[in-house]
């Protein structure tokens, strides 16, 4: 009987679960930490990057809250995993902005008014004259500290404290709510916030190349980018980097693959409340290993043994062909087929190779190889314009079978 479990978590990033590393943790701590303090500075931008799985979007979460215990800033995380595009992103921001802002000023009742208009404007698509001229007045009626809303009507919206005869006219006319006023949006709020506290705020964008439009990437930065009154952290694969990334975010931390002690840890510190503890500490060793020894990537490395767990009797002997059945699952793709194109790009210890050199080499089928790219089995050298592949980490265990 394959032992049920939960513990693994190979797509968690709670910082509670980050161990080892101690050294590309303390180097982004201290970078970032010097980043906001020079406030007041222009185009202050972060980059870190790596391949899939490494660890950076966990590593981000530990330095960011970390760094909340020794200084003082608002930080609005807003991950691509979960945006079809550009304009997503943004309203994310809006929104995440608005939760961390309702923290901040608490029972502030003219800032607490306004966040919900905030919060509102990244929900809707458009907006009225009229509306924003009701919201204003509204706002009039409180008392307290601005987040920047009643300003924003007045000056992008012409929204007056007192009605002319123009804005009566106006009034039903829509407003798109689209990338440019969202960012103008932001960029108003953050400049309000940040004098009215004497706080930085800090944007990071989490996994930008995984939003599901991977061209609107770059209209993505390039919007944000006009946005200079916050610090922007951006987190994302090394092959989404294009050349305006890497004109534009000097300095970037890598993060690179882990040490098989490392993934050792990684993977012990899951299992300290796991309720299963006992009997995986006995029937685990084995398994990972030797799985710990032929990767250096921790997603792949707990995909694997979740999936174990889960899914065999974690029996040593069959491992190899427990772990083929992970591939029916995850790729739909016969194994034996992955096992060839695998074995071929591992034994020349995974080289990114053109289209021609993989389809006269390997043995796969042309009409495969793109099945495959589609499929993730084999990952790009450029997201938007590949040249070359190489085989995805996660099928790194057919080395066993080298
Ligand atoms: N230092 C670490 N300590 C504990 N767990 C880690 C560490 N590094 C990575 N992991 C685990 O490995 C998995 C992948 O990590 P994460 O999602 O941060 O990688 P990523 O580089 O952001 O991946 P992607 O490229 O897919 O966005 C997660 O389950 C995470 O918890
Ligand atoms: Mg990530």
């Amino acid at each position: 009987m394959p032992t049920y479990i939960r513990c693994i978590r190979p797509q968690s990033i709670d910082p509670g679960l980050f161990t080892n590393r101690e050294g590309e943790y303390r180097h982004t701590k201290e970078i970032l930490r010097s980043v906001i303090l020079a406030r007041g500075e222009e185009e202050r931008r972060l980059m870190i990057h790596g391949d899939s799985g490494t660890g950076k979007s966990i590593l981000l979460r530990k330095v960011l809250s970390h760094l909340k215990h020794e200084i003082d800033f608002i930080s609005v995380i807003v991950d691509g995993k979960t945006s079809m595009n550009a304009e997503e992103l943004l309203r994310d921001i809006c929104e995440n902005l608005a939760s961390e802002l309702r923290d901040e000023y608490g029972e502030n009742e003219k800032a607490i008014c306004e966040i919900s208009y905030l919060d509102e404007m990244s929900r809707v698509n458009t907006v009225t004259r009229g509306w924003a001229r009701s919201r204003a007045k509204e706002i009039e009626t409180t008392t307290g500290a601005e987040i920047g809303i009643l300003n924003f009507f007045k000056l992008r919206m012409g929204v007056g404290s007192r009605a002319t005869g123009t804005e009566e006219l106006t009034g039903t006319v829509e407003i798109e709510i689209d990338s440019r006023f969202l960012r103008q949006l932001i960029s108003h709020v953050i400049e309000t916030v940040s004098a009215d506290r004497d706080k930085e705020v800090v944007i990071a964008i989490d996994n930008l190349d995984q939003i599901h439009d991977k061209a609107q990437i770059a209209e993505f930065v390039h919007e944000i980018f006009k946005h200079r009154k916050s610090l922007l952290i951006a987190v994302l694969r090394s092959e989404a980097i294009t050349l305006e990334f890497h004109r534009s975010f000097r300095d970037p931390i890598v993060v690179g693959d882990l040490s098989g002690d490392s993934l050792k840890e990684i993977l012990a510190r899951r299992l300290e409340n796991c309720p299963e503890k006992e009997i995986l500490e006995q029937k685990l060793p084995p398994i990972a290993d030797k799985l710990r020894m032929i990767t250096g990537n921790p997603l792949s490395f707990l995909t694997w043994v979740h999936f174990l767990c889960n899914n065999s009797e974690l029996n040593p002997a069959t491992m190899l062909d427990d772990l083929k059945s992970f591939i029916s699952n995850f790729y739909g793709f016969d194994p034996e087929e992955v096992s060839v194109i695998s074995k071929f790009f591992l034994s020349r210890e995974n080289p990114f190779l053109k289209r021609g050199e993989i389809v006269d080499q390997s043995g796969v089928f042309e009409g495969d190889y793109d099945a495959m790219i589609e499929n993730g089995i084999l990952v790009p050298d450029d997201l938007y314009t590949p040249q070359k592949y190489r085989l995805s980490p996660d099928l790194a265990f057919f080395k066993l079978d080298l």
